[in-house]
């Protein structure tokens, strides 16, 4: 048995690799850093499903905006009834709603409903009128303006829509898998990504970016980062933004959304006291756990950054998990169509170590 299924084979793919000891990321054919911030979401969005649907159109952006606007319409009528209970349970609970087929348009609702219903919750959280989505707009630029009230600056959407594209997929981690397993049983597309969400929200994986910012909370100054690294460790914490399954050196997605956060510091958005102190805590952090573990390389992963450009794009930590969501979506459902095209169902053994039955006399 291998715990955690570490190293395991368990599908194959045309999606992405995950090359962790070059710290390399390939997403059909394409390395990240030619796609994020220089290709759209809806373009990744096109590139992963090519070939899963035989109606699937060139350009995906005019029927994603579609998509969201019939979204919006779908849930509009539950959304207040909904909106006090945290976001991404609210979000999973509305996307329940949508159809569970497997045809292009169930694809395109799944995929355009993070991107609608995400932002109609905040929306009425902040006591205001949740806004109709506007087809013509890019996803990453209509999902903030369905927030702020207005067209956001193109440099605002830009490094949203890059973050989207950097997490669009990444081989076999825990939510994909969950979706391929449902998908292998050939349930419908919507029961794949209801698993996933499932998975995504755990500390472990999607859930770490909102605690990378307490983290940040909790240090307050740079001069606290070693004391306060040096006290989690001890006490056997983890630290949040650090290490990885499959990476052994810098997971590229964090670089990724390094560069994306340079060139939102043109705008000013970046508070530089949270700058300064994320930078020193890196540092730290990463010089801390060569010492505690040098035996396991740790290095910065995707969701270090992620804090901090979707803290530095507007969004509260406790909807960090939902804005994930919001990128994978697209890689689950892709993985879904591909497992159920071209997989068997998965069903592994376990190994009993219960009680043996007792024998009758
Ligand atoms: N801080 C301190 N120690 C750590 C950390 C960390 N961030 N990550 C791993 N370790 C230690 C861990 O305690 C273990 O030590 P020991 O062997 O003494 O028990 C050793 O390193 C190996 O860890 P593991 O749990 O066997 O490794 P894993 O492959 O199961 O865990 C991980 C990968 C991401 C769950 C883990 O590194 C972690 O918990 N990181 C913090 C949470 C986090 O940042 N999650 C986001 C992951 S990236 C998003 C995604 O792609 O899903």
């Amino acid at each position: 048995m291998k715990d955690g299924l570490e190293d395991v084979i368990a599908a194959e793919t045309v999606l992405s690799d995950v090359d962790g000891l070059a710290g390399r990321l390939t997403i059909r054919g394409e390395p990240l850093q030619t796609l994020a911030g220089r290709v759209s979401y809806e373009q990744v969005l096109s590139l992963l499903w090519d070939g899963f649907f035989p109606d699937l159109p060139h350009d995906l952006a005019p029927a994603l905006g579609e998509a969201r606007k019939a979204v919006f319409d779908m849930v509009r009528r539950e959304l207040p009834l909904i909106a006090d209970g945290p976001a991404y349970d609210a979000m999973r609970a509305l996307m329940a709603r949508l159809p569970d087929d497997t045809d292009l348009e169930t694809a395109l609702l799944l995929g355009a409903a993070p991107g609608a219903i995400l932002p109609a919750l905040l929306r009425l959280r902040a006591g205001e009128t949740p806004l109709e989505p506007d087809p013509a707009l890019g996803h990453a630029a209509d999902m903030l303006r369905m927030i702020g009230g207005t067209v956001p600056k193109p440099e605002m959407a830009v490094a949203l829509d890059t973050y989207l594209v950097t997490v669009a997929d990444h081989g076999l981690n825990a939510s994909t898998f969950a979706a391929r397993v449902v998908a292998s049983t050939q349930a419908g597309l919507n029961s794949s990504v209801l698993a996933a969400l499932g998975a995504l929200k755990g500390p472990l994986h999607g859930g770490a970016p909102g605690p990378v910012l307490d983290m940040l909370d909790a240090i307050g100054v740079p001069a606290n980062a070693e004391p306060w690294i040096a006290a989690e460790l001890a006490r056997g914490e983890r630290l949040m933004g650090f290490g990885h399954r499959i990476y052994r050196v810098r997971d590229p997605r964090a670089d990724a959304l390094k560069g994306a956060l340079a060139r939102l510091d043109k705008l000013n958005a970046i508070n530089g006291a949270r700058a300064a102190l994320a930078s020193r805590v890196e540092a730290v952090a990463l010089a801390a756990l060569k010492a505690h573990k040098p035996d396991r390389p740790l290095e910065t992963n995707v969701e270090f950054y992620t804090a901090l450009l979707l803290e530095a794009v507007g969004f509260q930590r406790d909807t960090f998990t939902a804005v994930f969501a919001a990128g994978r979506v697209g890689g689950w459902i892709a993985h879904a169509k591909e497992q159920a095209a071209n997989g068997r169902l998965i069903r592994p053994k376990s190994r009993y170590v219960g009680p043996v039955p007792r024998v009758a006399a």
